[in-house]
């Protein structure tokens, strides 16, 4: 200190001298401000301070919002059009928690009531087909970017609940059917919103693979097989976004919800995945004080959707009454300040800020265009060029704008939604189509072409304006939402539409925009298809661009598409015909062999397969070498070429075989890597197989276990598209239950009727 006072003029150190008193007053009287302290010191230090109310009210959340169903007045502090809020402890300088929904931008709850409007980006399934962990995070970024400008401190992103059945209405907002792809792509997500100093969540732990009677229904999971396949998303994302807080389900788990259940919070994500952060519920998700407080939650959310305040004066009763240990009640405000402190909230307030729209647009736009999956392309129909003189635009509104996913999710964009009152209206609607008309980017793309639009709600009319055109683009889509599950067809008598079309027009291309696998029963009279999934606030742009060639697709299936519903594990959706309310099971009997794990197991033939892309030029793969690690995992080497003529992006992926038996399907994806090369260059490209993606868990044992054998890998450009393999022979190994690689230790930053709101 002398040493620095001496190089300072007088002023200076005049400045100083009357300032140290009170810096030394808040060190003295408020240690845990102390920015050198770890995050753990600096929450315990806090909660040391903290008075029994102080710790009632940061373990308790409100909704943001008046709520009329509940005749629910939102607490002061808090803003309208949010989803939640949890008052600060001004005398401790510890802020208030605002929280935002969700994954795609901050979205608004009842409406377009917070301004400005905000980006979206494409849906979470869009952004996992992008197989390109640096889009998600970047999409993440700005995200959070738009969040903290906004006074959000909590983002309610980072869904990865496994898709196990396409008809679940929300896995437009999740990572798709793969754990490792989903982890590693939501997981980026999350970090990508941190980077603002911000928290983002992980949602909904676990197994809320169905929204019918999401409220009560039970998911029966063989616990090995949950380890592996759900949880194992969760754990991958969790490793690789650090969330600062876990959102546990509304529904039950093996018999327990999942808000206190203890074999999932307290014993795997506590315990197996060291998750330090601290357990959020879902708005509506608790159901007890003294179970939920000792099996794992942390802070009940958004109340009043809750049935009563099980974390407000019943805890304190509880507590009281040593019902819950006061080192538990300590735990849980730890928890929740250690996050606060460890991402940077309460050291960098939020602060509201301009948003820069035309820069968010373009991250979203950039997302859109890797995420489009060009699915099929006979005669190279795509991409169109100059010669295309008479287009016809046909179905889903692309004359005005794209379609978004619907529910909690909603974001509200610039310009607002392109096409107000399509039903429902309510929740879990609106039904939102944001503002970017395919229709316009492509008369910019194509501007000596003569464009015309039909709104396709009459096949034979669409057809016949087709049938002179060029080339026909058949908009479908699939409206899909939080709380609602959806049949695979398409609504609206679509498939009838396409077929018409195509049957007046050999030059005919279907463009999906949808939040899941659905059913294509005219595949094979359309030549070209591209899957552009809900795309976002720039998606008719990104359109555009993709149909031009502007941008070669690289998208790639982040789910199978089925050929059809009784080719699934359960071709009657649970709960199908039970009075809401009526408690049921879903018995997830396929375990760990989900999507294409369940196809390959089975030899079924799905219509498209997961990991499927395909892209205006061509590549080739060099030979496939691998070797295997002290640790258990693998490394493999391989190089791959563009050859063709344009540049382009591949993914390759690398599927991973056990000696048989061993695993509960013929292949698991390893690896994955996104390549972008010019005409003719190629890449050298290493990839390591995680050891648990080797292993089979198991529960009894509490551990991992690599069964000893020669393994295969299989290098391919999907899960059906094997160019090159190779062999491995792993010694026999077990892994602690708690395995994790290094890096992550280290890695930074009564039934309710549903809600009307
Ligand atoms: C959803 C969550 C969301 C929460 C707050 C719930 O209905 O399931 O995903 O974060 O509401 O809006």
């Amino acid at each position: 200190m002398i040493r620095t006072l001496r190089g300072l003029g007088m002023t200076a150190a005049i400045a100083i001298a009357v300032a140290m008193p009170a810096s030394v007053s808040v060190a003295a009287s408020r240690p845990w401000m102390n920015t050198s302290l770890s995050p753990d010191q600096r929450a315990h230090l806090a909660v040391k301070a903290m008075t029994r109310d102080e710790k009632l009210r940061i373990v308790f959340g409100y909704f943001g919002t008046d709520f009329e169903p509940k005749k629910y007045t939102a607490v002061p502090g808090a803003v309208q059009g949010t989803a939640g809020f949890v008052p600060g402890i001004p005398r401790l300088g510890i802020g208030p928690q605002w929280e935002t929904d969700a994954g795609v931008g901050v979205a608004t709850q009842g409406g377009a009531k917070i301004k400005p409007p905000h980006t979206a980006l494409p849906s979470g399934l869009a952004t996992a087909a992008t197989w390109n962990p640096d889009v998600a995070y970047s999409g993440g970024r700005m995200i959070g970017s738009e969040a903290r400008a906004s006074g959000f401190n909590v983002q309610l992103a980072g869904g990865v609940n496994l898709l196990r059945d396409p008809r679940n209405g929300r896995n437009f907002e999740y990572g798709g059917e793969d754990p490792l792809l989903a982890g590693t792509m939501v997981g980026s997500t999350i970090a990508g919103i941190q980077s603002n100093n911000i928290i983002s969540t992980t949602k909904h732990y676990a197994v809320n693979d169905l929204e019918t009677g999401r409220f009560y229904h039970d998911a029966r999971i063989d616990p090995s097989a949950a380890r592996m396949s759900d949880l194992l998303a969760f754990q991958f994302a969790i490793e690789r976004g650090n969330p600062g807080s876990v959102m546990c389900a509304y529904n039950r788990v093996n018999g327990t919800y999942a808000c206190e259940n203890d074999w999932l919070l307290n014993q795997v994500l506590k315990g197996d995945f060291g998750f330090k952060g601290y357990v959020m519920s879902d708005w509506g998700a608790v159901h007890s004080t003294e179970p939920s407080a000792k099996n794992g939650l942390d802070q009940e959310s958004g109340y009043p959707f809750d049935d009563a305040p099980y974390f407000g004066k019943p805890l304190a009763d509880a507590v009281a009454a040593g019902k819950v240990p006061a080192s538990r009640f300590d735990d849980m405000a730890t928890r929740i300040l250690r996050s606060m402190f460890a991402h940077g909230v309460i050291d960098n307030p939020v602060a509201k800020a301009p948003i820069d729209t035309a820069a968010n647009a373009a991250v979203s736009r950039a997302d859109a265009e890797q995420a489009a999956v060009l699915l099929k392309n006979e005669r190279g129909l795509l991409p169109l060029g100059p010669e295309v003189r008479r287009i016809v635009l046909i179905g889903s509104y692309a004359d005005r704008g794209v379609l978004s996913g619907g529910g909690s999710s909603q974001v509200y964009p610039e310009g607002l939604n392109a096409v107000p009152g399509l039903q429902p209206t309510g929740w879990p609607g609106p039904v939102v189509y944001f503002p970017s008309s395919p229709m316009k980017a492509i008369q910019a793309l194509a501007p000596n072409a003569a464009i015309t639009f039909v709104d396709g709600k009459d096949p034979t009319a669409a057809a016949r304006a087709a049938a002179g055109a060029d080339v026909a683009l058949v908009f479908l889509n699939q409206w899909t939402s939080e709380s609602i599950d959806a049949p695979m067809v398409l609504p609206d008598n679509q498939d009838a539409l396409i077929a018409a079309v195509a049957a007046a027009n050999p030059h005919t291309v279907a463009i999906l925009e949808n939040g899941g696998p659905v059913l294509m029963p005219w595949i094979d009279r359309v030549p070209a298809v591209l899957e552009a999934w809900y795309p976002g606030s720039a998606g008719g742009e990104a359109i555009a661009n993709l149909l031009f060639g502007r941008v070669n697709p690289s998208g790639h299936l982040p789910v199978t598409f089925p050929a059809s519903e009784s080719q699934l594990p359960r071709p009657v959706r649970p709960g199908t015909g039970l009075a809401d309310g009526q408690m049921f099971t879903i018995d997830y009997s396929e375990g760990a062999a989900v999507g294409y794990k369940w196809f390959d197991a089975k030899g079924l033939q799905p219509l498209f397969p997961f990991g499927h892309g395909l892209s205006y030029t061509s590549f080739g793969y060099g030979p496939l070498s691998a070797t295997a690690n002290p640790d258990g995992s693998i490394t493999a080497r391989f190089t791959v070429r563009n050859t063709g003529q344009r540049r382009g992006m591949d993914v390759a992926q690398v599927y991973l075989s056990a000696p048989a038996g061993v695993f509960e399907a013929p292949r698991r994806l390893g690896a994955f890597q996104k390549v972008d090369l010019e005409p003719g260059a190629s890449q050298a490209v290493t990839v390591t197989i995680d050891p648990r993606l080797a292993a089979v868990f198991d529960e009894s044992a509490h551990q991992w276990r690599i069964a000893p054998g020669t393994y295969r890998l299989s290098l391919g450009e999907s899960s059906r598209d094997i160019r090159s393999t190779a062999e491995v022979a792993l010694p026999g190994l077990t892994l602690p239950a708690n395995w994790r690689p290094q890096q992550a230790a280290a890695a930074s930053p009564p039934p309710r009727p549903e809600r009307g709101r």
